[in-house]
């Protein structure tokens, strides 16, 4: 071994001339790697969410093997490896319950092999928040290639976003605007390439945080899946990552707080999903970098939306990388942004958006005449939910942000299916829908039906938003006067729990207040009378959730998986 080379975690597995060295090279030669790959190079994992089961991930093999090229370039040992994929559309109960799990094996999957650095490979909403958290635990120098979105969904002409015309054409069929047939004929229509939702959905808003953050490289998050320059980013990166295992760049340098400062305003500046808070202050919480729900609105509250994508607005991501992605957004944002925060390719933020175009200023605006003012996440407090609540004031509609009505409550999501539809259920346009059970413990996993489709006779009248108030998320695909993430959630005895048919609810966007307008002596007997649920688990790694999550303002996390454990060399193994 050269000295070089026994500085790598690698060599501890593939540098020794004794039984063990033996035994780690041998197997790996089953494969056919000749024994120089095995001279002290650095060992970079391609940590691959490639599921058919999960179809935004599904091209991820191709994306691979440019990884594995870029990597065979800059004199590195590429090594693929498989960790849980979570496929948004598939996956019951929700994804969102095995961010964390998936988070644990990747993590694992890191410290206990041969590895030096790794090329994480994400696309589908939850894949990418767990792959960065697993790897953070770990902090070896790591760097993100994110899928991909599809192109642009068209249907009979018209463009069509992942999610959003889902959610669009349902009510529509719901509300007899729109025929089953062509409704089922939309559904090929809207997915027709490889790669993640195009539109500003989680999987994007992700992929641009990625971005933002300084995890992946300068248009990383847009450049649609099919694009052949998705697969020169990809080797690109291969290439690159081996300079960071050669200048110890780990993700701990570049995760910094000021690189989620830069991550939150983006996420304003490009109408992002809700669900990436809950991300950022989960993938924080792994680096030990102090990020609050508050820092949300503090940070961004003011940030004007800045790029016209569904679901806030009306392109898809395939113009957004057209009008110059990411790039052009953070140098749009000027110095709102810390232009000094590293990035993966050594280069800062600043150093790496100082020469950004932008291309179309109808899909990426100037600052000084954006689309909508003041578009960040608006995080609520009040007697309904005293560790906080958020919205997205760009999804919802205006004249609701401060809205008093009577609530219409379900007590879970089985309540809420099994009444919507029916005539005689209580609601008009001024109530408020309330749906319990539906946070971390509750469901278990908080699961993204938080937009509650409306009451058709609602629908039938034109009606196309009420206020609702969940303890869920929301799709980022989805709009609406939509409050979220209401901590403490029910099923932990939050005041959501105490919601009763017909109380006065209170929401003031402006004020950030969200109040049960009742007093606190009712209050307090309702929350005497109160009895917990019976957990929805019976061992296994449920029961392991609901023992240890998280609620939503601090991400959602496990607790015992909070901080970094690093990458220090595990007992041989025999
Ligand atoms: Fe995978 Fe939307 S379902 S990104």
């Amino acid at each position: 071994m050269s000295e070089k080379s026994s500085k790598l975690r690698s060599s501890h597995w593939f540098g020794g001339r004794d039984r063990d060295g033996f035994i780690h090279r041998s197997w790996m030669k089953n494969q056919g790697f000749p024994h120089d790959l095995f001279d002290g190079r650095p060992v970079i994992g391609i940590c691959n969410t490639f599921s058919e089961l999960t179809p935004c991930n599904a091209h991820f093999r191709q994306i691979a093997e440019r990884v594995k090229r870029g990597v065979y370039e800059a004199g590195g040992f590429p090594l693929e490896f498989p960790v849980m994929s979570l496929g948004e559309t598939n996956l019951r109960p929700t994804a969102m319950l095995f961010r964390n799990l998936a988070s644990m094996d990747v993590e694992e999957s890191i410290r206990g092999n041969p590895i030096d650095g790794v090329v994480l490979l994400c696309g589908c909403d939850k894949t990418t928040p767990s792959l960065v958290m697993g790897a953070a635990s770990c902090d070896l120098p790591a760097l993100v290639v994110s899928g991909g979105p599809m192109l642009s969904g068209n249907f009979h002409g018209v463009e069509i976003g992942s999610g959003t015309a889902v959610w669009q054409m349902s009510e529509d069929v719901r509300a007899g605007k729109m025929k089953l047939a062509d409704f089922l004929e939309a559904e090929s229509c809207m997915s027709r390439s490889a790669g993640h939702c195009m539109t500003m959905g989680t999987a994007s808003t992700m992929a641009s945080m990625v971005e933002a953050l300084g995890l992946g490289l300068p248009y990383n998050a847009a450049i649609p899946a099919v694009d052949s320059r998705r697969y020169v980013l990809a080797q690109q990166a291969g290439r690159r990552v081996v300079e960071m295992v050669h200048e110890d760049l780990k993700l701990s340098k570049i995760l910094t707080r000021e690189a989620f400062e830069n991550a939150i305003r983006v996420n304003a500046a490009i109408g992002g999903s809700s669900n990436a808070v809950l991300h950022l202050l989960a993938m924080a919480g792994r680096v030990g970098v102090n990020l609050e729900l508050q820092d949300f609105d503090t940070l961004a509250h003011d940030l004007p939306l800045l790029v016209d994508l569904m679901p806030s607005g009306k392109f898809l991501m395939e113009d957004f990388y057209y009008a110059g992605g990411v790039p052009a957004v953070l140098r749009e944002l000027g110095n709102l942004i810390h232009r000094d925060a590293l990035t993966v390719n050594g280069k800062t933020i600043g150093e790496n958006t100082r020469e950004a175009p932008c291309w179309n200023r109808e899909v990426i605006r100037e600052f000084s005449q954006p689309i909508r003012e003041r578009a960040g996440i608006a995080v609520l407090r009040g007697n309904l939910a005293p560790s906080g609540a958020v919205i997205k004031p760009s999804a919802a509609t205006p004249r609701l942000l401060q809205h008093r009505g009577r609530a219409v409550v379900f007590e879970n999501i089985e309540d809420f299916k099994a009444r919507i539809d029916r005539a005689e259920l209580a609601v008009d346009e001024n109530s408020v829908m309330v749906l319990k059970g539906c946070g971390p413990k509750g469901y278990p996993g908080m699961p993204e039906v938080g937009n509650m489709p409306l009451p058709p006779k609602l629908l039938k009248r034109g009606i196309t938003d009420v206020v609702r108030i969940s303890d869920a998320r929301m799709s980022g695909t989805a709009y609406g006067t939509v409050v979220l993430h209401v901590a403490p959630e029910s099923a932990a005895g939050g005041p959501l729990a105490l919601v009763e048919e017909g109380d006065e609810v209170e929401l003031d966007v402006a004020a950030r207040k969200l109040e049960l307008c009742i007093s606190d002596d009712e209050l307090g007997r309702r929350r005497a009378a109160w009895s917990a649920p019976p957990p929805r688990a019976n061992g296994g790694y449920q029961q392991l959730y609901i023992e240890h999550v998280l609620q939503a303002d601090h991400g959602a996390d496990l607790d015992f998986l909070l901080g970094c454990r690093g990458a220090g060399i595990p007992r041989e193994s025999h």
